[in-house]
């Protein structure tokens, strides 16, 4: 099975994703979570993209073309994978088009922007293992502790208000074209992404046994 979650910062693609992998029993892509973890190890590549990733924009194509190019030629991604938060622009969809991927469902999940920036404001992160949660909508068992590996929670640096507005305008500049560019090519399933994360499985799930 190979999936891709397309939609708007915020939208529940990690979430979604993250459910997913495990009932498929595939590996989650995420080209944000691999960068954030090449930050925390200081690499060059971390270094490079955190000036990008702080300020809201899109890390360069050929950047992030390169570590999923590397990526999917793990064993794990050979039995399949689900793709979240890539590609991100024209020029990576293409590239993963070279790469001779083709993609059975592209989920493109759909909330309004104000859903959004309730959802972005409110996110709690686990710096350690990646877990997400929320203030309100999914509160840790434990005040700003990871109920997975039990590291103190953070905000992300992106999910400042200046942020989340830059990366709404790079989604609707670079990212929206690419509900388009999926639905030409027949492979484009809106969900809608409105509701509690259990109430979007539900939908995302059906959609793609049909
Ligand atoms: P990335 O990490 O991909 O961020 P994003 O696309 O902005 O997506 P998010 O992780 O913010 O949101 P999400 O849709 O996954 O929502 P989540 O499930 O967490 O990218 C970050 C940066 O890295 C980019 O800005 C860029 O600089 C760079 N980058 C990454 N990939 C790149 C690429 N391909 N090309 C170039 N640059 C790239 O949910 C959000 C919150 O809402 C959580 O708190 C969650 O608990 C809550 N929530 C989820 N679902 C629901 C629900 N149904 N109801 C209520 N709350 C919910
Ligand atoms: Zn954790």
């Amino acid at each position: 099975t190979k999936l891709m979650m397309l939609g708007p910062p915020g939208a529940g693609k990690g979430t979604q994703a993250q459910q997913l992998a495990e009932k498929f029993d595939i590996p989650q892509i995420s080209t944000g979570d691999m960068l954030r973890s090449a930050r925390r190890k200081g690499t060059e590549l971390g270094k490079e993209a955190a000036k990008f990733m702080d300020a809201g924009e899109l890390v360069p194509d050929e950047v992030v073309i390169r570590i999923v190019k590397e990526r999917l030629s793990e064993p794990d991604a050979e039995g399949g994978f689900i793709l979240d938060g890539f590609p991100r622009t024209v020029g990576q969809a293409e590239a993963l088009d070279e790469m001779g991927v083709e993609l059975e469902a592209v989920l493109n999940i759909e909330v309004s922007e104000e859903e959004v920036v309730r959802r972005l404001g409110g996110r709690l992160s686990c710096p350690n293992c990646g877990a997400t949660f929320h203030e309100e909508f999914k509160p840790p068992t434990e005040e700003g502790v990871c109920d997975e590996c039990g590291s103190d929670l953070v905000k992300r640096p992106d999910d400042r208000p200046e942020a989340i507005r830059e990366r709404l305008k790079a989604y609707h500049a670079k990212t929206a074209p690419l509900v388009d560019y999926y639905r030409d090519q027949g492979v484009l399933i809106d969900v809608d992404g409105e509701g509690t994360p259990d109430e979007v499985y539900g939908r995302a799930e059906a959609a793609i046994s049909d």
